[in-house]
């Protein structure tokens, strides 16, 4: 088996990976950001799931899934993130498990802060506008100073804490999608819990494509979803709450369908997608099998630096995240500096070389376009992403 920085050079190895995957004929996609693929393995298990479902209906799930597999495959979740078994709590997507948190944390009282930078999604940028709203706090927005550095980032949050006390409860992204921008989270945990600031994490773009550990992290509450990185189907996330602190997160809307202390009455009440669930002990092997995120992170960061190498030579062109390793991932943007809007540059890469992108703006740090590789991204794709950008750079 070679090594794993060497395994990510090797273009007959991921070719083989990219083969499993079916790909329309179209624009090569540099936009991976928004859901991954799933395998042709997976795709063909998912399908058997929901004729399986189909057909045995709710007497396979009420009998079978409900009382003993929906716990399996939570257990095998726990499992890949080394946690408790009864830390995880299945929802249908990262922004579910994380707007129920935000709206069920207890510890708050009129008149306390809640803490919020440029870098939020939007979804839990709009639960923690919310739940001040609803209960009398008040929201404290930093912007992060950019370019950023791993310093600097953690500066600018113990500043917060410095300046505004009255801080209790903040929001942190891991990797943000405005930029690909990765968080040093341990960090800022630590300068957090040193403040008395509890941390709710989303972790959206982070699981499966970088290497952490969440009890190393310090992290209490996290939301994640599996349809990114881990490469299951559409409409799988998760909540994870430190067993110890459980009793600081209410159940959703007072549900009472389990006793008090079941994590799963802090998931919003809903039938999932099942069929979905029963394919994610195929995708968590493929992903096992594929040496996890350590070797799907080294793959993504040696095509990340591909083109990044370039695009930093390049006159009027910015790259918005960092050449430090521990703050960047697959998802890097750029700007093309002569530009307020970026979008005419996006619809030019699709036009004029075939390639899809995206635009992105919300940051301090103004719009960007947002390459995002992925697994089935080849060094041939990023060879056509170097030459768009030269000749592009040029005007
Ligand atoms: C940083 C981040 N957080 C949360 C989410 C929401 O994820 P979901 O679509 O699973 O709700 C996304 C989705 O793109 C995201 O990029």
């Amino acid at each position: 088996m070679p090594r794993i920085d060497e395994n990510a050079r090797d273009e007959d190895f991921w070719h083989a990976i990219a083969e499993r995957y079916d790909v329309a004929p179209g624009p090569i996609n540099l936009e991976n950001g928004y859901f991954g693929r799933m395998t042709r393995g997976v795709a063909q298990d998912y399908q058997r799931n929901i004729d399986f479902i189909n057909r045995s209906n709710s007497v396979h799930v009420r009998q079978q899934f409900d009382n003993t597999q929906s716990l399996d495959i939570r257990n095998q979740l726990a499992e890949l993130l080394a946690v408790e078994h009864d830390s995880i709590a299945l929802t249908n997507c990262a922004s579910d498990a994380l707007q129920s948190l935000i709206r069920n944390y207890n510890g708050l009282q009129p008149g306390d802060q809640l803490l919020i930078s440029d870098l939020e999604y939007h979804s839990v940028e709009y639960a923690m506008r919310w739940v001040a709203r609803q209960r009398g706090l008040e929201v404290i927005e930093i912007v992060h100073a950019h370019p950023a550095t791993y310093e600097h980032l953690v500066a600018s949050y113990r500043d917060a804490f410095e300046r505004y006390p009255r801080i209790k409860l903040m929001a942190l992204t891991h990797v943000t999608h405005r930029t690909g921008l990765v968080m040093p989270v341990e960090a800022i945990v630590q300068a957090a819990k040193e403040h008395g600031v509890d941390v709710i994490l989303d972790g959206a773009h982070a699981l499966g494509q970088i290497d952490f550990d969440l009890k190393a992290l310090g992290i209490a509450f996290a939301g994640y979803n599996l349809h990114k990185w881990i490469g299951a189907p559409l409409t799988l996330g998760f909540i994870y709450i430190d067993p110890h602190r459980l009793a600081d997160i209410d159940p959703d809307m007072g549900s009472e369908r389990y006793p008090e202390p079941d994590i799963r009455t802090r998931a919003p009440y809903g039938t999932g997608n099942i069929p979905a669930w029963l394919t994610l002990p195929k995708v968590l092997q493929e992903h096992k099998d594929l040496g996890g995120s350590t070797a799907k992170g080294v793959r993504l960061n040696y095509l990340r630096d591909l083109w990044v190498n370039e695009a930093r030579q390049l006159p009027g062109i910015e790259v918005l995240v960092p050449d430090d390793p521990r703050l960047q991932c697959a998802i890097t943007s750029l700007r093309f500096t002569r530009l307020q809007d970026q979008q005419p540059i996006v619809d030019r890469l699709l036009k004029d070389y075939n390639l899809f992108t995206v635009a992105r703006d919300g940051s301090a740090c103004g719009s960007c376009i947002r390459i995002t590789v992925g697994l089935a991204t080849s060094v041939d794709d990023i060879n056509q992403l170097i030459k768009a950008l030269r000749e592009l750079a040029q005007g």
